[in-house]
């Protein structure tokens, strides 16, 4: 749908590095600007980062954000960083619920939904992760898991749901090479609009994440209801990166 603005969003998950995002960030600097009327660029670093992704990129067509952000406003909380602190670095998005830290951070849903919450409270944009492992897929069971997992980030309202972007990214497609099939993805995509329904779904971005390359990202772009990608490994290659936002 063409009045949702494209947006593809690099996850750089724990790489990098001051010397190579120097590189990276540069790159991305000076590729951008011709692809910014047809898709928003942005990159989500590791906290250390913010302040480099900040200065190398303030003014250009690609914006930047976290990787996470506490559900919390300050206080006891050591190794959190909070929704104010991301303002701080002039960060506009951030990701909350990712499958890495749902599985090994043990996040539930409702503290995704708390960290959406706060995030948007602060006037970040979240956006939500959502999507099922391997098991969960060959067990049918997809469009449940995905409905539990939104379930308390629909709770917040629509107003609320209205502002943020939903990513779908099923577990068994982030990092193996095998992303879901076009069609696949599609079925998932108009499940999660479906359910955003109340809301003003037709405006809501719903990402595809999960083992995208430059050659298939037009495939799925070309999906009615997939509205961008969250890339993973081939966020920090300039040249793919640049590659998937032309498509
Ligand atoms: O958040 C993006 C990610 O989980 C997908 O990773 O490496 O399969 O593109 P990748």
């Amino acid at each position: 749908a063409s009045f949702r603005k494209r947006l593809v969003m690099g996850n750089w998950k724990m790489h990098g590095g001051l010397e190579a995002n120097a590189g990276l960030l540069a790159d991305l600097r000076a590729g951008a600007g011709i692809l910014a009327d047809y898709c928003t660029l942005a990159v989500c670093v590791p906290f250390p980062y913010l302040a480099q992704a900040r200065s190398q990129l303030e003014n250009s067509a690609v914006s930047w954000g976290a990787q996470d952000v506490s559900a919390h406003d300050k206080g006891a909380y050591t190794g959190e960083v909070s929704a104010a602190m991301l303002n701080d670095f002039a960060c506009t998005w951030v990701l909350v619920g990712h499958s890495e830290r749902r599985a090994m951070h043990a996040e539930t849903d409702d503290l995704v939904a708390a960290k959406a919450k706060a995030a948007l409270a602060a006037g970040l944009v979240p956006v939500v992760c959502v999507g099922e492992t391997l098991e969960q897929q060959d067990a049918g069971q997809t469009l449940a898991v995905i409905q539990r997992q939104l379930a308390p980030v629909l709770a917040l309202g629509t107003q609320a749901v209205s502002r943020l972007v939903v990513a779908y990214e099923p577990v068994w497609a982030i990092g193996t090479g095998r992303s879901a099939t076009p069609a696949q993805a599609q079925d998932v995509h108009a499940a999660i609009r479906a359910s955003l329904a109340s809301i003003d779904a037709a405006q809501v971005r719903v990402l595809y994440g999960g083992s995208v390359k430059p050659d298939n990202a037009s495939s799925l772009f070309a999906m009615p209801d997939i509205d961008g990608a969250l890339v993973g490994g081939a966020s920090l290659v300039a040249d793919e990166f640049l590659r998937i936002a032309a498509a």
